[in-house]
């Protein structure tokens, strides 16, 4: 099978990064297709570290051919200081191993700027954005004002067209919030330098792809966020603002729904989530607090601390059914050792009803309260544990009865942050 999708099954930060790493090794290809510079992906070898926000996490290994795709909100600025800082640490990076869509959207500064204040304007009812501009770049791309990369690389075009953008942002930004204007001129020439920087790597991305699935090149999706913030199935507003699992795949990468041929979730051992917006099985209390510790949950972008609870079976069987994924990573297993109990949330009531699907409806996510099954915990470290049988039995017990309530096979644990520490259960990434 040519094609693998592999996404995030909750709110995002379930360890993609990671796990995509792993699977380019098997790869031709590895496109990423939505979002921006609002991931953060983090990548471990050995002693090295290495946060990606823009380009796959495939670019570690060479010989693989890493695609941003039209879908993807690319900021130049960003995606530039991602190269600079790889090539600084002895990867290559160059058109053969990084490609471009021409028709990706481009995040400029107003972008930022304007997400910025408008998560001011909003005040008690902020989205808790990353503040990177994905929204308005988005926006823009719908209401058909935005630049594409291609726009970049023609001087005089692009000078018009962010023009005639900027007099209106400007107006927003000294009108409605109050603030100094983007100095026009600056801009310009910011934009314009940086852009002949961009084009080795531009590229018809979507024809490439397309033509590498038909030579039977292997092929990773790479999504972005998770399937509860996709801004049509996820938690709006409380959402990201593309389609984050395999249904953003065919848009966001410009290959037919046909070509996507194997899709595999990624979820933690529990769940957590940054900025606003509900969360049914969310713990305010010491054992949140011991999670967020265990886990180190902090955001790789924003630093921003994340909140924590419990597996979420009800969001999680929901965020598989929306891509049909046929498998199931669970990550960050070892975070769970050493409490003497583990919950995770079966079912939700509301109104004295109780129901086991996500509801459409964001106010009856608000008031739903989960309902527990409660299992008792494990104190061994299993960081080093490769073989699901040397498990402790309750750990293995906890993975089981997760599988059967999710009716996906787990086909992978992850123990740890570096590539090694994962515990295989029959993927078979092509
Ligand atoms: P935006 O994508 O910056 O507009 O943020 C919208 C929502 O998505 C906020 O709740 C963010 O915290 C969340 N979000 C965006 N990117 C990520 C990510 O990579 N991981 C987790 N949450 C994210």
């Amino acid at each position: 099978m040519p094609s693998l999708s592999v996404f995030g099954a909750q709110w995002g930060d379930e360890g993609k990064g990671k796990l995509i790493d792993l699977l380019a090794r098997d790869a031709d290809l590895v496109v990423r297709y939505q979002g921006g510079a609002n991931a953060g992906h983090t990548v471990v070898v050995g002693d090295e570290k290495y946060v990606l926000h823009l380009i796959p996490s495939g670019i570690l290994h060479p010989g693989k051919v890493n695609v941003i795709g039209n879908g993807v909100a690319v900021d130049p600025l960003k995606l530039l200081e991602e190269v600079d800082g790889l090539r600084q640490r002895g990867i290559a990076v160059s058109g053969a191993n990084l490609r471009l869509a021409a028709n990706a959207h481009v995040i400029f500064e107003h972008h930022r700027l304007i997400d910025q204040l408008s998560e001011r304007w909003r005040g008690e009812g902020r989205i808790g954005t990353t503040g990177r501009g994905i929204g308005p770049a988005y926006a823009d791309k719908s209401a058909r004002t935005g630049l594409r990369v291609g726009d970049l690389l023609e001087p005089g075009h692009c000078r018009t067209r962010l023009k005639a953008a900027l007099a209106e942002k400007n107006a927003l930004i000294q009108k409605v919030h109050n603030e100094r204007p983007l100095d026009l001129e600056g801009q310009l020439d910011r934009y314009v330098s940086v852009a002949e920087r961009l084009r080795p790597f531009v590229g018809d991305t979507g024809g490439e792809v397309r033509a590498a699935y038909r030579a039977k090149k292997r092929i990773l999706f790479e999504g972005a966020q998770g399937a509860m913030l996709d801004i049509d199935g996820g938690t709006y507003p409380f959402v990201t603002s593309s389609n984050t699992g395999a249904n953003g795949i065919s848009s966001g990468a410009l290959v037919p729904p046909s070509f996507i041929d194997r899709v595999v979730g990624i979820a933690k051992a529990y769940t957590t989530r940054v900025g606003e917006g509900p969360f049914p099985t969310e713990l305010k209390d010491a054992v949140g607090d011991r999670i967020r510790e265990q886990g180190h949950e902090y955001g790789s972008t924003t630093g921003r601390p994340r909140r924590c609870g419990w597996f979420d079976v009800v969001a999680a069987r929901y965020a598989l059914e929306l891509s049909g994924a046929d498998g199931l990573i669970v990550t960050n297993l070892d975070v769970l050792s050493g409490f003497p109990e583990i919950r995770a949330a079966v079912e939700y009531k509301l109104e004295g009803r109780t129901f086991s699907t996500w509801p459409a409806h964001l106010a009856s996510v608000e008031r739903a309260v989960p309902q527990y099954t409660t299992f008792p915990g494990w104190s061994e470290d299993i960081t080093r544990v490769r073989r699901f049988e040397d498990l402790p039995q309750r750990a293995r017990a906890y993975v089981e009865w997760l599988e059967r309530e999710l009716s996906v096979p787990i086909v992978m644990l992850s123990v740890g942050p570096d590539r090694e520490q994962v515990i295989p259960r029959g993927l078979q990434p092509f």
